[in-house]
């Protein structure tokens, strides 16, 4: 990734195309329409709320990174998408139960005028799901051509400067890379042919990628992890990153885990349990869509604890992920992390989590600042997986043969000295000797 001569300016209006109008897309989309009519506070957003230190501490440059980066304004957002059922923003909304019924009342007016167009969907890859607005078509290929038309048509008619496609859609059944994945001729072969090896998701990103749309993943889908939209992505000069957002239980392990290791403290055992009542719960409780989600979630704590290079700490860590249905919580998830600790001489201990978290609230804000970065990153001339980005997601996309970096706090680190190189700044080492010369 080199440094861009100029970073082009975020003049006009970016789309945010968004698959999936549910809990989290809508959050988001009301979100940014309450925050525009200074109705609330991006809270959790680290591209509006952050701030990022340049030169030495004693220097006290320490701007807000939408002051450092040229970020696309959140008035210059326009927003967009598709869903199997024909709910506008409102009332999907109001259905999705996360934001009070007063607050979406002001929103009333922005929110019905985004209606969703009729999706790419296929049962076979979310189970427990079935809505009418769906299109038809011969093969993936033709769905993805009417996916084309849909882009260039909310193009024109939100005047786009730039546009961006964040996956907001269900959590699909688990897929293993095959043949079909493994370059883009066999791709479009199997897009011909509607191989069920290819997920609606990937016909979304296959579009995405063809108009030079950066596209984001923030399920724990395959998706864009094939070699086939890999390089399909590198060829056209579109980032690409993903996946699964970071928000509510893996969160929390990815701050308290970095923190017992640093310390080196002993794990014997962590048993994650949730109860979650929203369509998302509802999905995932089909295990063949748990079983994406188990992948994404399990590979957190054995990349973070390293138990190969530290074999008397974590060699045995028993690590167990549960999520179950439970309708009358809604979208306001419950998890529970009993964590079996040791320390001096190998005495044991018990760390309890009790997480009421608010799923959508969470993830919301990844939201934006994934559509601000992604854009940032295209102006930057950049393509690919954005590894930078790694601080959204639980199961981050890295080049092949890297190890992904799950830590919170390397993440972070990482991000801000991204936009520090980005921007002809020194990168910050933390090393701090030269105050004690
Ligand atoms: N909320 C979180 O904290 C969080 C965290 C990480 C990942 N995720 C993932 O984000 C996604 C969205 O979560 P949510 O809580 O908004 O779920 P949701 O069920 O409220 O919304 C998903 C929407 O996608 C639609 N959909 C499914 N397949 C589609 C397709 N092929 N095309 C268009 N629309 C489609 C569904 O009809 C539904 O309205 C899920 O995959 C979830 O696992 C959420």
């Amino acid at each position: 990734m080199d440094r861009p001569k100029t970073v082009a300016p975020a003049d006009g209006t970016l789309g945010v195309l968004l698959p999936g109008m549910g809990a989290v897309a809508t959050t988001f989309i009301a979100g940014v329409s309450a925050v525009r009519r200074g109705l609330g506070l991006p809270i959790g957003s680290l591209s509006q709320m952050g701030t990022i230190r340049l030169g030495k501490r004693t220097d006290g440059i320490t701007p807000r990174i939408k002051d450092f980066v040229p970020l696309a304004s959140l008035d210059q957002l326009a927003f967009g998408g598709w869903d199997i059922f024909e709910d506008t923003a409102y009332d999907a909304a109001m259905r999705a139960g996360v934001l009070r019924p007063e607050l979406l009342g002001k929103l009333q007016q922005d929110l019905t005028r985004i209606a969703p167009m009729s999706a790419v969907f296929d049962r076979h890859y979310v189970k427990r799901l079935d809505g009418p607005n769906v299109k038809k078509g011969a093969n993936w290929r033709d769905l993805a051509d009417q996916l084309a038309d849909d882009i260039a048509a909310f193009k024109q008619r939100n005047g786009c400067a730039r546009m961006v496609m964040i996956w907001c859609g269900s959590t699909e059944i688990h897929l293993a890379q095959s043949e079909v994945h493994q370059t883009l001729e066999r791709f479009e072969r199997g897009l011909g042919d509607r191989d069920p090896a290819i997920a609606p998701s990937m016909v979304y990103a296959y579009a995405a990628i063809k108009a030079g749309v950066p596209f984001a993943n923030g399920a724990p889908n395959l998706t864009v992890d094939i070699p086939a939209l890999l390089s399909f992505a590198r060829d056209r000069g579109v980032p690409l990153v993903g996946k699964d957002f970071k928000t509510g239980q893996t969160l929390m392990k990815t701050i308290i885990a970095p923190g017992l290791k640093a310390r080196m403290i002993g794990i014997r055992g962590w048993f994650s349990t949730n109860i979650l009542g929203n369509r998302d719960g509802e999905v995932l409780d089909d295990p063949e869509s748990f079983k994406t989600k188990e992948e994404s979630k399990l590979s957190v704590l054995e990349q973070i604890l390293q138990p190969e290079k530290y074999p008397e700490l974590y060699e045995h860590l028993y690590h167990k992920v549960r999520i179950n249905y439970y309708p009358p919580r809604g979208d306001d998830k419950e998890g529970w992390d009993n964590i079996d600790i040791f320390g001096w001489l190998g005495y044991p201990m018990q760390i309890k989590v009790d997480f009421l978290c608010k799923d959508s609230i969470l993830a919301a804000p990844l939201v934006l600042d994934i559509a601000l970065f992604l854009d940032l990153a295209a102006r930057s001339g950049w393509r690919g997986i954005q590894e930078w980005m790694s601080f959204f997601f639980k199961s981050p996309m890295h080049a092949p043969g890297l190890y992904p970096e799950h830590d919170l706090f390397i993440q972070a680190m990482k991000l801000k000295n991204t936009l520090r190189f980005l921007m002809g700044e020194e990168c910050i080492t933390h090393l701090g000797n030269e105050y004690y010369d």
